[in-house]
């Protein structure tokens, strides 16, 4: 049941403040957001409040033991004025999936979709409208005891905020094939979107940056043999014209854009396998002039292009990305969906 919205207005907007046609990713927020409290073993009263600092006791116990966990989705103007949504419903499953395997409550799904257009309603105004942007939403749910000890918390805050964001990417990445560090093992927390899974990633990425490279593509944790995803992507490679992209587990992410990728492929007849795919294949495949194409797939990058390939010992150049066909028939395939400028054939736009 959906609870009563209590709304707080900011007095004075910010949105005269921004330059939409310079809308670096992640910087910017919108004037409000959605904040739900939950205490005493229930979901408190949701209230849209302006995008404000937190008042948090030092003893937050999600800075201390990590019950952190978030989401990333994207609304767009449609061409007749509506606000659209892409696949909200997959982003907020997949947050009480993330939210069960840290011990978290579960929330009404619904509940939090109808909350979500209201907020973005209220600050429609921030949503961005040159081509390669969008309004990033960014729901954040963590443990809010004030207690030291570890145990899973029982209050809770649940958090939408939202902001105009450009392209994540300028241009296609360089990366660098992790044979040291894990991003994720069986057993683990790795198919959870949670804190911790982004903290252990950022010392291997910054030594992969001090080296020129954009971008880690980690592999599995008992022999760094098999491709797993990147740093907040999901890897496609394409091999004799089959798409080939490592099979979802409890070590990867299930990408919302790589599930929706392998659909427009599937339906446009193109042959997809979802397996275990190894940097030896991809490498000979490279080698024999069988590697026509390799991206990232994800909410914020969309379609990635990726340009160089490296291991420690070794380093392979893709073909031109303006010369590859299939990915960029299905990025403007995918955009066009969710701009509404293409049929919503599998029902994934959530409209308002
Ligand atoms: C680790 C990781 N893998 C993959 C993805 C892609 O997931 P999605 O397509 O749902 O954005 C993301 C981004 O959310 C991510 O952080």
């Amino acid at each position: 049941m959906v609870k009563e919205l209590k709304v707080t207005k900011v007095e004075n907007s910010r949105l005269d403040s921004v330059d939409f046609n310079n809308i670096p990713f992640g910087h910017v927020f919108s004037d409000h957001m959605l904040s739900i409290d939950f205490k005493d073993g229930e979901w408190q009263e949701p209230e849209i409040i302006p995008f404000e600092s937190l008042k948090l006791s030092p003893a937050c116990s999600a800075l201390h033991y990590g019950q952190s966990i978030f989401e990333g989705m994207k609304a767009e103007r449609g061409k007749d004025g509506d606000i659209l949504f892409f696949r909200p419903d997959a982003n907020f499953s997949r947050l009480n999936k993330s939210a069960s395997r840290m011990g978290m409550p579960n929330f009404n799904e619904q509940d939090l979709l109808y909350y979500l257009g209201k907020l973005v309603e209220l600050d429609q105004a921030w949503i961005p409208t040159l081509e390669g942007s969008s309004l990033y939403i960014r729901p954040l749910y963590f443990g809010n005891d004030s207690f030291i000890g570890v145990r899973s918390a029982q209050t809770y805050k649940l958090l939408i905020m939202t902001g105009p964001s450009g392209p994540y990417y300028a241009k296609p990445v360089n990366v660098y094939v992790e044979d040291t560090y894990i991003r994720a093992a069986e057993g683990g927390t790795g198919f959870a979107k949670t804190a911790g899974n982004y903290a252990a990633s950022l010392y291997p990425m910054s030594l992969a940056k001090e080296n020129g490279y954009d971008q880690i593509l980690w592999t599995d944790a008992k022999e760094h043999k098999y491709f797993q995803e990147a740093g907040t992507m999901n890897l496609f490679f394409v091999i004799d014209d089959v798409v080939v992209t490592p099979p979802l587990s409890d070590s990867i992410l299930p990408g919302i854009t790589r599930d929706s990728f392998i659909t427009i492929l599937k339906d446009q007849g193109v042959k997809v396998e979802e397996r275990n795919v190894s940097v030896e294949e991809v490498f000979t495949a490279h080698k024999e002039g069988r590697l026509s194409d390799a991206f990232g797939a994800g909410t914020a990058a969309v379609l990635i292009p990726i340009k160089t390939i490296s291991t420690r010992n070794e380093k392979i150049e893709l073909p031109d990305p303006n010369s590859r066909e299939l990915s960029i028939n299905l990025k403007k395939h995918f955009v066009d969906i969710k701009r509404g400028l293409a049929e919503d054939k599998f029902g994934w736009i959530y409209k308002i």
